[in-house]
């Protein structure tokens, strides 16, 4: 049987944190209720103790979101986890999400602390916020550059002190698929009481690999996967949610089930990026403008003749309503006779000749040729044949 992959969705918090992405309550709600209908299992909601604002934010979502898990973010201190715990008063599943830098980079340069101390102060943060909630993630930042051994000590610490979910970020994007695999794996293998709780990827995008990490970690018995819609979140992003959920779907499906409703990735990608002012990469996978934009004649031909040519997803499965075919200069006869055919012109042979050789010329002159232009050309050229 597939086993099930909690998505664990962080854009109004990792994502929110990117400069120019900020957001107000009312856009942060309308996103979490479009998440919620997604079908994430946890959103984060945010960082209660960062502003007044985001407090105000974390609150309304937690009043409002009944299936989905809201989850607040703390650093191991106090007065963050009692903050956090106000703002998810009302949630009807909340969750404290809090932790401390693990490696020795942060130990010696963030925290001018030691091994023991850090540990000491991430079992006290989780007993401390397991009085509020029962439900505590623990996250061990910087887990991607942490020693195996120590990692492993400090979260069979916590797991003692209560948490249910233990994140290893590869906060940094340091490390290689196989690395963070191995780290897993390790994990499974050494964390005392490993077997009650559920571990999670939280992977960065520094060298490209955050979905490629996260895919290792779920093959190493991780099952809950954080990420974010369009990949956004702090420098180079987190891993992409749209990503992880088409790989888990399409190509793992005999292995992992998660419950996104993948027919909505697309207008809420496109609602992300509207709210947050952030475009995405028209080559962005999932998608991105040219996701399923076919441009050059061989491919065009090819996805003419049968889609999956060169198409490993239907649109329709991502909730486009079909692929389409951009006009260039490196466009074959296929695709005008395609294009024609789509606005009502069935054309000859000799016909697509004299409005290939007309498109042609003028496609070598602009970045590309829109449908209005190719239509003023066919009415042109055949004043008989307009519909
Ligand atoms: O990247 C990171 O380590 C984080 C933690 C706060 C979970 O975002
Ligand atoms: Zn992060």
């Amino acid at each position: 049987m597939a086993k099930q992959i909690q998505i664990f969705d962080t854009t109004l918090r990792d994502g929110e944190q990117v400069p120019g992405c900020k957001l107000n309550t009312k856009q942060k709600l309308e996103i979490a209720e479009r998440l919620e209908e997604l079908g994430v299992d946890v959103i984060e909601a945010g960082f209660p103790i960062s502003s007044p604002g985001d407090f105000k934010s974390v609150e309304a979502i937690a009043k409002k979101i009944k299936n989905s898990t809201v989850c607040a973010l703390s650093r191991a201190v106090e007065a963050d986890i009692k903050r956090a715990a106000e703002a998810l008063n009302f949630a009807a599943r909340p969750r404290i999400h809090t932790g401390i830098g693990t490696s020795d980079m942060h130990i010696k340069y963030k925290f001018n602390s030691t091994r023991d101390q850090i540990l000491e102060r991430a079992v006290s943060a989780v007993k401390f916020a397991k009085s509020f909630v029962e439900d505590v993630e623990f996250y061990a930042e910087d887990a991607g550059r942490t020693d195996n051994a120590f990692l492993a000590k400090v979260c069979s610490a916590v797991v003692k002190a209560g948490a249910t979910v233990l994140n290893i970020p590869d906060t940094t994007g340091y490390c290689l698929p196989e690395e963070y695999g191995a780290k897993i794996a390790y994990l499974k293998e050494h964390v005392i009481g490993v077997d009650q709780v559920a571990i999670s990827t939280h992977c960065h995008n520094d060298l490209g690999l955050a979905t490629a990490n996260s895919i290792a970690g779920v093959n190493n018995g991780a099952t809950q996967i954080e990420c974010t819609m369009n990949g956004i979140g702090e420098r180079a992003g987190n891993c992409a949610l749209e990503e992880v959920v088409m790989i888990l779907k399409h190509r793992m499906g005999n292995q992992f089930t998660c419950d996104v409703n993948t027919k909505l990735l697309t207008s809420t990608s496109q609602m992300v990026a509207n709210k947050m002012s952030m475009l995405v990469q028209a080559n962005k996978a999932i998608v991105g403008e040219n996701a399923f934009a076919h441009s050059s004649g061989i491919h065009q031909d090819g996805v003419i003749k049968n889609r999956a040519n060169y198409e490993i997803i239907d649109p329709l499965d991502v909730g486009l309503d079909k692929s389409s075919i951009v006009l260039t200069a490196r466009s074959g006869r296929a695709a005008i006779a395609y294009t024609a055919k789509e606005m009502g012109f069935n054309l000859y042979k000799d016909q697509l000749d004299i409005v290939y050789d007309r498109f042609i010329r003028l496609a070598d002159q602009q970045k590309n040729v829109g449908s209005g232009e190719l239509q003023n050309l066919l009415d042109q050229l055949f004043p008989s044949q307009v519909a």
